[in-house]
C-alpha cells in the first residue's frame, strides 16, 4: 500500500494495529468514517495530515506487509471473535462503568456539572449497544455464518425475512454510527478524558474506562463495517 493523503482511512486501519493506534490517537474516525481519505479525515479531526502521514510511514517502514488475518480466516471464526472478545467487553463495561459514573455524580456533581449530562450520554449509548448486539447474534451473525457453510456445500440458504443481508447490514451500520456519534459526545464533555486537578480515584477509573470502551468500540465496529460486512455482502452475492 503507498501510503498518501488520497489513502482510505480504512485501508490504513486494516494494515496493522499500530497504525490504528496512530489513527486513534490523532482522533481519526477509522470504523464509521472509514471510507474517507486520510487528508478528508484529519481535516474533520482538526489535525496536520503531513505529521499523521509522516507518523504513518515511519510505522509502515518498521512493521512490514500486512497482519490482517481476518480478510480471509473463516467468517465464523470472525463472527465468534466479535461475539466473545468485542460484545462480551461491552456487557462486562456497562455495568462497571455506569456504577462508576453514578458515584462520581453524586460526589463531584455539584461542582462538575457536566458530570450528569456525562452519565445520560453513557446510559443512553449503553441502552442501544446493548439492542445492538443482541440482533446481531440473534439475527445477522447466525444469517451470515449459514452463507459460509452454504458456500463450503453445506445446506442451501433459505430467502430470509430480511430478503438481503444488505438491510440488517444497513441498519447495524446506521447504529454504528449512532452510538460512535454518543461516545464522540461523551468525549468532549470530558474533554477528551482528562479528568480534572481535583479528581479522585474514582474521577480518573471511570474517565480511563469511558476511553478504553471508546477505543475498542472503534476497533468493534472496524471488524464490522470494514470486514465482516463487506464480506457477508460478497458471499450472498456469490451465492444467488
Ligand atoms: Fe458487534
Ligand atoms: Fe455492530
Amino acid at each position: 500500500m503507498t501510503l498518501s493523503t488520497e489513502t482510505k482511512v480504512n485501508e490504513i486501519a486494516l494494515s496493522n494495529p499500530q497504525a490504528r493506534h496512530i489513527l486513534e490517537d490523532a482522533g481519526i474516525d477509522y470504523c464509521c468514517g472509514g471510507g474517507k481519505s486520510l487528508g478528508e479525515a484529519c481535516l474533520r479531526a482538526n489535525v496536520p495530515a503531513d505529521e499523521v502521514l509522516r507518523q504513518l510511514r515511519r510505522n509502515a517502514e518498521q512493521v512490514g506487509p500486512s497482519e490482517a488475518p481476518w480478510t480471509s480466516a473463516p467468517l465464523a471464526e470472525l463472527t465468534k471473535h466479535i461475539r466473545e472478545r468485542h460484545h462480551q467487553y461491552v456487557r462486562d463495561a456497562i455495568p462497571r462503568l455506569r456504577a462508576l459514573l453514578a458515584k462520581i455524580r453524586e460526589k463531584h456533581g455539584s461542582n462538575h456539572r457536566e458530570l450528569g449530562e456525562i452519565e445520560k450520554l453513557f446510559v443512553d449509548v449503553a441502552r442501544e449497544l446493548l439492542m445492538h448486539m443482541q440482533k446481531e447474534e440473534q439475527i445477522l451473525f447466525p444469517f451470515i455464518d449459514s452463507l459460509e457453510r452454504a458456500a463450503n456445500g453445506g445446506e442451501p440458504v433459505e430467502t430470509p425475512f430480511f430478503q438481503t443481508v444488505k438491510n440488517p447490514i444497513y441498519s447495524m451500520m446506521r447504529e454504528h454510527d449512532s452510538a460512535g456519534e454518543l461516545m464522540r459526545q461523551i468525549r468532549a464533555s470530558t474533554n477528551g478524558y482528562k479528568a480534572p486537578a481535583d479528581a479522585c480515584t474514582s474521577y480518573l477509573a471511570a474517565y480511563q474506562g469511558l476511553d478504553e470502551f471508546e477505543k475498542d468500540l472503534h476497533l468493534h465496529v472496524h471488524l464490522e463495517n470494514n470486514i465482516l460486512f463487506p464480506r457477508a455482502v460478497e458471499l450472498e452475492a456469490k451465492a444467488v
